[in-house]
């Protein structure tokens, strides 16, 4: 066939991922005429289903997510349940039989994607598994789809990733992280690298400080075991905010190839400048929400919250000790039960050296460069213009472009885009081992630091933009959030 072609292999097929996520992907890849009809999915759980009650929790899973819903019957055709014990070695040998099975009714060239979305104690396993089982040896190629959480510290991490590599080579892992396949995280390397008049102002002469919000209005819902053992810096941090900072920071790579492109982030990365436990205040603030006008408290939400330490909301200044970016601050600040749901990046450029227009000196208005990832799609810049009328005063101006056509949360479409980039082969837009090992380094410096005193919470209220600390952070630099509206 002309289309890419693969038997996709959920592990976690009736788990909320599967649900929200992978399901509607497939369909509007489907739909989209990405994917023809030479596809097959298995879905794998331990419940004891069929082939129809998977089915229509397929069919109930794009009703629920999208306005269109035509060809639902054929769509879920393609979909196979087996239940499936993941340390039962017969359960490797009943999917093969039934992937062989599966291969002579689709040309699918033997093509194989094995998706873990699941609980990560078991990703080591289940590639081993996989292998020792001979899941691997099929007429194509194959490829291992692993969800986060990508190990717990630098340690599990590595120790994971030996499991994993043990049995898959590195080119066949695609380690997810969905920010990566947003349309305009992955716009941050065109607007850099394909205007003059932003890349050459793109380093510390002209660009005083730079600032990532990636703020959340839901709490952690029906997330709270494992939101409560991770937290805002291992959740949100770790991955999304410090592949943002890789994707603002990096080079310009030679060439569009996912090696080129992940070098220069690994680049960055490497460049972090590690937190120093004694000045873990000066650069850091966590926060955890509590009780405000009738919306819990994050221990208030399940019992065994009651007395948690876990910080739902990390705010910081990154350091990137190289060339381009020395004595630029890169601010990060995510959080759960916070105003809105937003992310956004401002750019903040230097002043001039002497402006005349100002109004008084306490007034300025410097330009500023803002990306939109979510809700609204766009690039928004600031720029001075002269106030309309007599005199000679300036006041800021607004250039807007919007995304056409996107006006909410794009995660399906993200998980949509990484699905067919992991069916074609392309990696760019996943995260390679030795960025997730500096991005751990990093993380593990803070969570060190931190994990020696205990925080004072809850410290800020639920709906709020985070802990007062977290503006003073700022403040003392002589700069200020600006707002996410
Ligand atoms: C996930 C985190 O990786 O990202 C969640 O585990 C978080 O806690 C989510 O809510 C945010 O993603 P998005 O696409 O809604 O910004």
């Amino acid at each position: 066939t002309d289309k890419p072609n693969a038997i996709i292999v959920i592990f976690g097929a009736t788990g909320d991922l599967s649900k929200r996520k992978l399901f509607p992907s497939i369909y509007r890849l489907y739909k989209n005429g990405k994917i023809g009809e030479e596809f097959a999915v298995v879905g794998l759980a331990r419940r004891p289903w069929t082939n129809d009650v998977f089915r229509e929790n397929v069919r109930n899973s794009i009703e629920q997510s999208s306005s269109k819903e035509e060809d639902l019957e054929d769509f879920s055709s393609h979909f196979y349940y087996h239940s499936f014990d993941v340390t039962d070695t017969s359960s490797y040998d009943d999917l093969n039989n039934l992937l062989e099975d599966l291969e002579g009714h689709y040309q699918t060239d033997g093509n194989r994607i094995f998706y873990l979305a699941m609980a990560p104690e078991y990703f080591g396993s289940i590639a081993n598994q996989l292998e020792e089982n001979g899941l691997k040896n099929g007429k194509g190629w194959t490829r291992l789809v692993i969800e986060k959480p990508f190990g717990h510290d630098l340690d599990s991490a590595k120790e994971l990733n030996n499991q994993i590599r043990h049995a898959f080579d590195e080119d066949q892992i695609y380690r997810i992280d969905h920010y990566l396949g947003k349309e305009m995280v992955q716009n941050i390397e065109v607007i850099r690298f394909a205007n003059g008049i932003f890349e050459h102002l793109w380093n510390n002469r002209f660009i005083s400080n730079i600032q990532i919000t990636s703020s959340e209005k839901l709490g952690v819902e029906e997330r709270a075991r494992y939101y409560d053992h991770s937290g805002a810096t291992r959740d949100m941090v770790q991955n999304h905010m410090l592949q943002m900072v890789a994707l603002l920071a990096m080079e310009p790579p030679i060439k569009l190839t996912p090696e080129e492109i992940r070098s220069e982030k690994v680049k960055v990365l490497r460049a972090l400048r590690l937190v120093d436990p004694e000045k873990v205040n000066e650069f850091f603030v966590r926060g955890q929400y509590g009780s405000s006008n009738s919306i819990k408290g994050y221990r208030e939400e399940a019992t065994d919250l009651a007395n948690s330490t876990t910080e739902t909301f990390v705010a910081g200044k990154v350091m990137i000790d190289n060339y381009r970016w020395a004595g630029v601050p890169f601010y990060i600040r995510t959080g759960k039960k916070m105003k809105e749901k937003s992310t956004k990046i401002v750019v903040e450029f230097n002043d001039i050296p002497m402006n005349l227009y100002y109004k008084n000196e306490t007034e300025k208005h410097p330009n500023l460069l803002i990306i939109n990832i979510q809700p609204n799609e766009g690039i928004t810049l600031y720029l001075n213009a002269k106030k309309a009328g007599i005199g000679s005063i300036a006041e800021p101006i607004k250039l807007s472009y919007t995304n056409n056509g996107v006006d909410d949360i794009n995660t399906p479409e993200a998980y949509e885009k990484l699905l067919y980039d992991c069916i074609i082969g392309d990696t760019t837009n996943f995260t390679h081992w030795d960025e997730v090992a500096h991005s751990w380094e990093f993380v593990d410096s803070l969570l060190d630091a931190w994990a020696a005193v205990t925080p004072d919470f809850p410290n800020y209220p639920a709906g709020s933009m985070g802990p007062e600390a977290a503006n003073d952070l700022l403040e003392k630099d002589g700069f200020h959030w600006w707002p996410i509206t």
